[in-house]
C-alpha cells in the first residue's frame, strides 16, 4: 500500500517547504515535486504536513485503571495528531520491575492501539538493579525510555526520597526523568508552591554532570532557567490555563505541579521562544468525573487529544514559529528519548505524518473528543488548526473524525 500526499506545506524543525511526500512500505520513500503514482493520493493543498506529534507524556491508565486504555487513548492520540506516546509506570501493578513490564507491554500488544509507544520505567528507594537491566548505561538496546523518578507524592505513590537513590540512578541510567516537587516542602505547604518546584530541582544539580536528567512539566521561567544543565518539558495545559481557572473548575483544574499564576504562564512562553525548553509534552492524565467530582479528588487532567490543536492555533496566531512547534513537538522528544526514525520528514524515516487543515476552526467539546473520562478542561474554547489526516507507520489511522483498524509498534530506542 502507497500513499501520495500531493502538494502540501512540509514543516520541518529546519524548513518550510512545498513538496509531495510519497509513502511506501511504511517508510518516507521520497520526497519530490514530481508525479508518483500511488494507491492512495491525497491533496494537502493549502495544508500542513508535519510529523506525527511525540507525546513524551501520557498516562493511559492500563494496566490498572477505569478513566483510560490503549484503545481510547490511541484515538484521542491520532485524532489530535499525535503518532508516537511514552507512557508513564504509574499504573496498577506499577512498571517498576521486569516482570511487570514485560506483561504491561503484552497488554499493550494485545489491545487495539494505534498509536506507536513505548514506556517510562518507575525508580523505586531498592529496584536499581531493575533499572540497570531496563535502561542501563551499558544495554544496548534498552527497554524503556527513561527511569522515571517520582520526588513528590502523585498519583501512584511512586516516591523517591533518598538523594543517593536518585544519585545512583542517574549514574546508572541512560536517561532519568524526574517529576521535581520537593515532598519536605509540599508536607509543610500542601498547595505545593513554586518553591517546592525550585527546591526540588535544586537538589538535583549536584548531578547534572554524572548522567542525563529531563525534568518534567515546569511550571516557570525562574524553574526552566535553574534547570539549565538539564532537558526540559512544559505541557500544554500550564502553557494555556492559569489558577484562575480553579475558582470556575474547582478539582477538574487540580494538577501536580499545580497551575500558576498569570505572570508565570506568560513566562513559559519567554522560556519557549529563549530556547529554554526542549519539548512539549501532555501529561495526559486522565481521571473519572466522578473521582474529580469527590472533595478529595486525584490530580492530572486530560490533554493528548487538544495539545497539537492548542499549539497550532498559538502558532498560527505567531505566540511561536511553526518550526519551532516541529522542534518542541516532533523532533526533539525524539531525540531526546532516542527514538529511532522518528520526528523528522526525511527520506527513510518512518511514514508517521499529520496533515493539518490552518483553516479549520472548532470549538473544544469533549462530546467530540475520545477520552475515556468525557471532560477537557478546554471545554469551549475557539480553536483553529485541527489534524484532518494522521498516518502511522504509512498506514491511515485517523481521517475527518474516522479511525481506521492500523496497530501501532513499540518504538526502537537508539
Ligand atoms: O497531576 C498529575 N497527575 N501529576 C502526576 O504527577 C501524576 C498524574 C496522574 O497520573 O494522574
Ligand atoms: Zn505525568
Amino acid at each position: 500500500m502507497s500513499i501520495l500526499i500531493k502538494n502540501g506545506i512540509v514543516i520541518t524543525h529546519k524548513e518550510i517547504f512545498n513538496a509531495n511526500i510519497f509513502i511506501k512500505n511504511g517508510k518516507i520513500h521520497s520526497i519530490t515535486k514530481d508525479e508518483v503514482k500511488a494507491d492512495i493520493i491525497i491533496n494537502a493543498e493549502d495544508k500542513i504536513v508535519m510529523p506525527g506529534v511525540i507525546d513524551a507524556h501520557v498516562h493511559f491508565r492500563q494496566p490498572g485503571g477505569k478513566s483510560e486504555d490503549w484503545e481510547s487513548g490511541s484515538k484521542a492520540a491520532v485524532a489530535g495528531g499525535v503518532t508516537t506516546v511514552i507512557d508513564m509506570p504509574n499504573n496498577i501493578p506499577p512498571t517498576i520491575t521486569i516482570n511487570n513490564l514485560i506483561k504491561k507491554k503484552e497488554i499493550i500488544e494485545k489491545s487495539n492501539t494505534l498509536v506507536n509507544y513505548g514506556l517510562h520505567f518507575g525508580v523505586t528507594e531498592d529496584n536499581l538493579e531493575e533499572v540497570k537491566k531496563v535502561i542501563g548505561r551499558d544495554l544496548k538496546r534498552p527497554l524503556v525510555a527513561s527511569a522515571k523518578i517520582f520526588m513528590a507524592k502523585s498519583t501512584g505513590n511512586l516516591l523517591v526520597r533518598n538523594l543517593n537513590v536518585i544519585e545512583n540512578v542517574v549514574r546508572s541510567s541512560k536517561l532519568v526523568t524526574v517529576h521535581a516537587e520537593d515532598e519536605e516542602i509540599i508536607e509543610k505547604f500542601p498547595s505545593r508552591p513554586k518553591l517546592a518546584a525550585i527546591s526540588a530541582i535544586s537538589k538535583l544539580l549536584p548531578f547534572a554532570n554524572l548522567g542525563k536528567i529531563c525534568i518534567l512539566h515546569i511550571t516557570s521561567i525562574e524553574e526552566a532557567k535553574l534547570a539549565s544543565p538539564f532537558y526540559k518539558e512544559v505541557t500544554p495545559h500550564h502553557l494555556f490555563l492559569n489558577s484562575s481557572i480553579l475558582s470556575k473548575l474547582g478539582n477538574y483544574a487540580k494538577v501536580n505541579p499545580p497551575l500558576r499564576d498569570e505572570k508565570d504562564r506568560l513566562s513559559l512562553w519567554e522560556a519557549l521562544n529563549n530556547n529554554l525548553i526542549d519539548y512539549i509534552a501532555s501529561d495526559h492524565a486522565p481521571h473519572l468525573k466522578e473521582d474529580k467530582e469527590k472533595e478529595d479528588a486525584p490530580s492530572g487532567v486530560p490533554g493528548v487529544e487538544t495539545m497539537l490543536p492548542l499549539m497550532m492555533n498559538a502558532a498560527l496566531n505567531k505566540l511561536i514559529s511553526l518550526q519551532k512547534l516541529v522542534e518542541l513537538m516532533c523532533y526533539n522528544p525524539s531525540r531526546i528519548f532516542g527514538l529511532k526514525n522518528k520526528g523528522v520528514i526525511e527520506v527513510g524515516a518512518d511514514a508517521d505524518i499529520v496533515i493539518v487543515d490552518r483553516k479549520l476552526e472548532r470549538k473544544v467539546s469533549a462530546d467530540e473528543l475520545h477520552y475515556k473520562c468525557k471532560w477537557t478542561p478546554y471545554e469551549g474554547m475557539y480553536l483553529k488548526g485541527w489534524p484532518v489526516i494522521t498516518i502511522v507507520n504509512g498506514k491511515i489511522a485517523y481521517k475527518d473524525g474516522e479511525f481506521f483498524q492500523i496497530k501501532g509498534n513499540e518504538v526502537i530506542y537508539e
